[in-house]
């Protein structure tokens, strides 16, 4: 398994409910390194390219208007299998499917308000990080006192 980054966010909802430290510790805790972090509205452009794979579908014209509702906090997470690790802390898609102790198990009910979002492989990860961030914004595989205690 090899090193790598992610872009995750807090929706809308997330910052809205008073949950941004609650989810960043979820992360912190698991061992991801952060890599890269703002607060930011996201122009509805910006939104329409994000989730392009969705778009045509019922639910991306309200998926779009939700995304721009109001700030999210955008992020970069960096780690051996960080991709599919954060995947895993999140939780499935929808609320009522996601198991407990993910972020959407424990703290969400709706699918149209799931709280996070997280690349779903190493391409969309790529893709979404140069949506979100400028290079000179990311800090990569910064010097942690204990990753020696994270990772072998
Ligand atoms: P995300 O991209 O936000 O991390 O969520 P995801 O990978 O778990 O799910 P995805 O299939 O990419 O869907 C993106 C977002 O669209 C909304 N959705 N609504 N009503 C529906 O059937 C439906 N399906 C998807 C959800 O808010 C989902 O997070
Ligand atoms: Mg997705």
């Amino acid at each position: 398994m090899s090193i790598e980054k992610t872009f995750v966010a807090i929706k809308p909802d997330g910052v809205q409910r008073g949950l941004v430290s609650e989810v960043i510790s979820r992360f912190e805790r698991k061992g991801l390194k952060l890599a890269g972090m703002k607060l930011m509205k996201v122009p509805v452009e910006m939104a329409e390219n994000h989730y392009g794979e969705h778009k045509g579908k019922p639910f991306f014209e309200g998926l779009v208007k939700f995304i721009t509702s109001g700030p999210i906090v955008a992020m970069v997470w960096e780690g051996k299998g960080a991709i599919a690790t954060c995947r895993q802390v999140i939780g499935a898609t929808n609320p009522a499917n996601a198991a407990t102790g993910s972020i959407r198990g424990d703290l969400a009910l709706d699918i149209g308000r799931n709280l996070v979002h997280g690349s779903d492989g190493p391409e969309s990860a790529a893709r979404e990080i140069g949506i979100f961030f400028k290079e000179n914004e990311i800090v990569s595989s910064w010097d942690r006192n204990n990753d020696c205690w994270i990772t072998e």
